[in-house]
């Protein structure tokens, strides 16, 4: 099975139940082919689930960046390894070969070296959609230092927490960042969050926006000197298969973000087999993945995955609206874009706007389109095959997390007969369970209950960051033996999976996990309010929007609740970002609890999605009259 693309669903259920008939063997298989290993692995699973420890390929050695740059070199140096297409479509698109990525990926990693970077050190990345974005992930990866990309539309506060948690030595920014017609201050964001960073010793500033900014003495150093003044060659260091390779921030329904943790060589070998098989990646082909890297998506399917199959990868730096809405379709027809990897949040934006926007665009060669994010409804599934796809492109409903690593559900294009809303089939490896209200797995067809997953996968998160119990907690206590995802899904007569969405308090708005924690935490910070609480409702673009309910600790005149309004959201911008404001905000007396006081989301959530007729029984909360009062004012 060299070189394995499935090709069919024949061949789909026949590698399928060889994977899960032998899954150390299936998975052996896979690492074998077409990566560069400096030493072969000991052991390809070893796991204590008492423990909640997973190893996969133990013993072996390597770098990652050896597979997804050097061994490229000796094939083909001169192929584009990275398209940049910049956010003013008048300025020129960038093509980075393989060669050149080799050279700029190691003088990044001189640099950081010259800066006292070693294996195992935490580097913070906080930079727009430009090229050394990818590039400093590799370069961390080059030396074995752990990159902590946090996305660069969160808050000073969220940065200096993320920060903190992991101890990061250095920062990597950009004077500022240029979003649609925003230019966006990013290193004074990251001046304000250092207030609270001791321990960062260093920030790489790269020049993007020839902004004035000032720099800290002895702190802050311009990047591109540096990189020109550094040798283009560094030697990679040679890597554990289980040493840490990333660690990525995401919401938890309670608490601080949980810094996930990937380590090195089943990241590797899981990333690169879900791209080759779910795009159905060809020599020659243009994959562009809509993503930001500063979140899993584009880790796994911008930079890791195509590079490891030696793969075109397309970064895009703007947003589908600039300078209009057929920008996309202007980048998929200039770049040639094979496959097309977006959001459903993006597609029911675009899908909004006029058709000219794209009937301008020669959108011929795209040949697979994918989702991935949050739930694809129907009407954007379609809008996505006939508009976009011409009814001839497979679309691939990815369902797949942060702490998956790649991709778990899905499609696979030519083989897989795809249905609206459905990600399908899980991949190979991959056993998905569906547990009911007792705990027990439902076994067989049309059920549906908490999406589980059987076996450890090579790509797995492996702990929190500094909180194995934490990890252990969330993921592997809410049944035996089982990693619990948090969503629900559904199979249906077929076999086939549903995902209807989250189980938890985590609300998926335009694609991004929220927790509500966090949330309700800043709002309280607000001198003016007592207690709060954040539920979602539908949105017809950004799948869900969110709702607070917040009481306030003097009733106060009611034409100072627009004030309060705006104060509370520029409250949740500043510690989080903007991405977690609310759509919705009532005052409130009260909020409906249970006698143990646990708040009753259930209820708040059907008050705001307006659907009151059948509240269950209220008679058991502790104060079911605010039940009413709340209902008679909703918004
Ligand atoms: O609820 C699921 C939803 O996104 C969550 C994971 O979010 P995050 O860790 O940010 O990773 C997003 C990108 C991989 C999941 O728990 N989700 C993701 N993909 C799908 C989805 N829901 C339905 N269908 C999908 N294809």
């Amino acid at each position: 099975m060299s070189n394995y693309h499935i090709k069919n669903l024949e061949e789909y259920f026949q590698v399928y139940r060889k994977s899960v008939r032998d899954p150390e063997n299936f998975w052996e298989e896979i690492a074998e082919e077409n990566f560069l290993w400096r030493k072969r692995w000991d052991k390809v699973l070893e796991y204590d689930l008492s423990k909640s420890e997973f190893s996969w390929y133990k013993g072996a050695k390597l770098n990652i960046t050896e597979n997804c740059i050097d061994r490229h070199l000796y094939t083909h140096a001169n192929k584009t390894a990275i398209i940049f297409e910049p956010n003013n479509p008048d300025e020129m698109a960038e093509h980075i070969s393989y060669r050149q990525l080799h050279d700029r990926v190691c003088r990044f990693a001189n640099v950081l070296q010259n800066h006292g970077i070693q294996k195992g050190d935490r580097v913070c990345i906080y930079l727009p959609m430009i090229p050394d974005l990818a590039i400093s992930l590799l370069a961390c990866a080059r030396i074995g230092a752990i990159h902590s990309v946090v996305f660069a539309g969160f808050s000073a506060s969220a940065l200096s927490s993320r920060i903190n948690d992991s101890d990061c030595k250095m920062v990597i920014t950009s004077d500022g960042s240029y979003r649609g017609n925003k230019t966006i201050d990013l290193k004074g964001i990251v001046d304000d969050a250092l207030e609270s960073c001791p321990g960062v010793k260093t920030v790489l500033v790269a020049k993007r926006t020839n902004s004035d900014i000032p720099m800290k003495e002895n702190r802050d150093k311009w990047l591109q000197p540096l990189l020109d003044a550094a040798k283009n060659e560094c030697e990679p260091v040679i890597m554990d298969a289980e040493d840490p390779l990333f660690i990525l921030y995401t919401s938890g329904s309670t608490g601080k973000p949980k810094g996930m943790v990937h380590t090195i060589a089943g990241y590797m070998v899981y990333t690169a087999h879900s791209f080759k098989n779910v795009f159905q990646y060809r020599e020659n082909d243009v994959f562009w993945c809509t993503a930001d890297i500063g979140w899993i998506t584009g880790h796994s399917y911008i930079v890791y995955g195509p590079l490891a199959n030696g793969a075109t990868t397309l970064m895009f730096e703007g947003v589908p609206s600039y300078p209009d809405f057929g920008r996309f379709w202007n980048v998929v027809e200039k770049h040639k874009v094979t496959q097309f990897y977006t959001a459903p949040t993006a597609i029911r934006a675009l899908a909004k706007e006029k058709t000219d926007f794209l009937e301008k665009y020669d959108l011929s060669s795209l040949k697979i389109l994918g989702s991935v994010g949050e739930p694809i409804n129907e009407e954007a599934w379609h809008w996505y095959n006939d508009n976009i796809g011409k009814k001839n492109c497979p679309i691939v409903d990815t369902w797949w997390q942060t702490e998956t690593g790649g991709i778990m559900i899905s499609p696979i294009p030519y083989s897989t007969p795809t249905i609206p809303t459905y990600a399908t089939l899980p991949l190979p490896g991959i056993q998905p369970a569906l547990m009911g209200e007792n705990g027990e797995e439902l076994k067989g067809n049309s059920v549906s209950g908490k999406l589980c997953i059987k076996f450890p996968w090579p790509a797995m998160a492996r702990t929190i960051w500094n909180n194995h119990e934490r990890y252990r907690e969330t993921y592997f206590s809410a049944y035996k033996d089982m990693y619990f995802s948090g969503d629900g899904a559904l199979r249906d007569s077929t076999g086939y999976y549903r995902i209807t969405g989250r189980v938890d308090d985590v609300i998926i708005v335009s694609g991004h996990n929220l927790g509500t924690a966090p949330i309700e935490d800043s709002i309280n910070e607000h001198p003016a309010v007592s207690e709060s609480a954040i539920v979602g409702f539908p949105h017809n673009i950004k799948g869900n929007a969110l709702y607070g309910y917040v009481i306030l600790k003097e009733t106060g005149e009611s034409r100072m609740h627009d004030n309060l309004r705006k104060e509370i959201n520029q409250i949740i911008t500043e510690h989080i970002g903007p991405i977690a404001k609310l759509d919705k905000i009532q005052f409130v007396s009260g909020l409906p609890k249970t006698r143990s006081g646990k708040i009753m989301r259930r209820i708040l959530r059907k008050i705001a999605e307006k659907d009151t007729s059948n509240l269950g029984d209220i008679s058991t909360l502790l104060n079911p009259e605010i039940v009413e009062e709340i209902m008679k004012e909703a918004l």
